[in-house]
């Protein structure tokens, strides 16, 4: 049996950490972009790892969606959460409100994995919103606070 990892991502970052993961894992893992596919056959897979990142609080709406339509299938595999988010302090307050409680209450793994500022990608509305919030120094480089210490976390704990 395989595992899945599915993952939404704005600018990379979630992405990121899906391929991170992909990378450490030693069996059968596939990955899939939840904003290009959105039909995938659950039953060929006994782990599935669930992760999208925080925009306002929210996550994107196709893992939602992912996780609502699935939700009973779902329920049977050992589970893997994961959020990318820049917010430490209520990071993982972050993550026990954007996935389903009867996921969350089941999932093996939980993790707020760190995220980053792509710039270069952002409009300028987010750059502006970053800007005012974050307080940046430039934003010609990218900021990355993405833990490989909490992908390892969601890599032993999945098994
Ligand atoms: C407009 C905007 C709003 C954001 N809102 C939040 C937020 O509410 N909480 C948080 O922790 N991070 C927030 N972030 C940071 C993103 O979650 C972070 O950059 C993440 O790594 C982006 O992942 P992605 O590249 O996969 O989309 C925000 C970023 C932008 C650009």
């Amino acid at each position: 049996m395989k595992t899945l990892i599915a993952y939404a991502t704005n600018h990379g970052a979630a992405e990121k950490c899906a391929k991170m993961l992909k990378g450490k894992m030693k069996k059968e893992v596939e990955l899939i972009n939840l904003k290009k596919v959105k039909n995938v056959d659950l039953n060929e897979y006994d782990k599935v790892i669930i992760g999208g990142s925080i925009y306002a609080g929210t996550i994107q709406k196709s893992v939602t969606e992912f996780c609502t339509k699935n939700i009973d299938i779902l329920k049977q595999k050992k589970i893997g959460l994961f959020i990318s988010c820049m917010t430490e302090d209520n990071a993982d307050m972050q993550l026990n409100t954007v996935f389903p409680q009867e996921l969350l209450n089941s999932a093996a793994a939980k993790e707020a994995c760190g995220g980053e500022y792509n710039f270069k990608d952002m409009n300028f509305m987010e750059k502006l919103i970053i800007k005012m919030i974050a307080k940046p120094s430039n934003t010609r480089e990218n900021i990355s606070t993405i833990s490989e210490e909490k992908i390892d976390k969601i890599v032993h704990a999945m098994g």
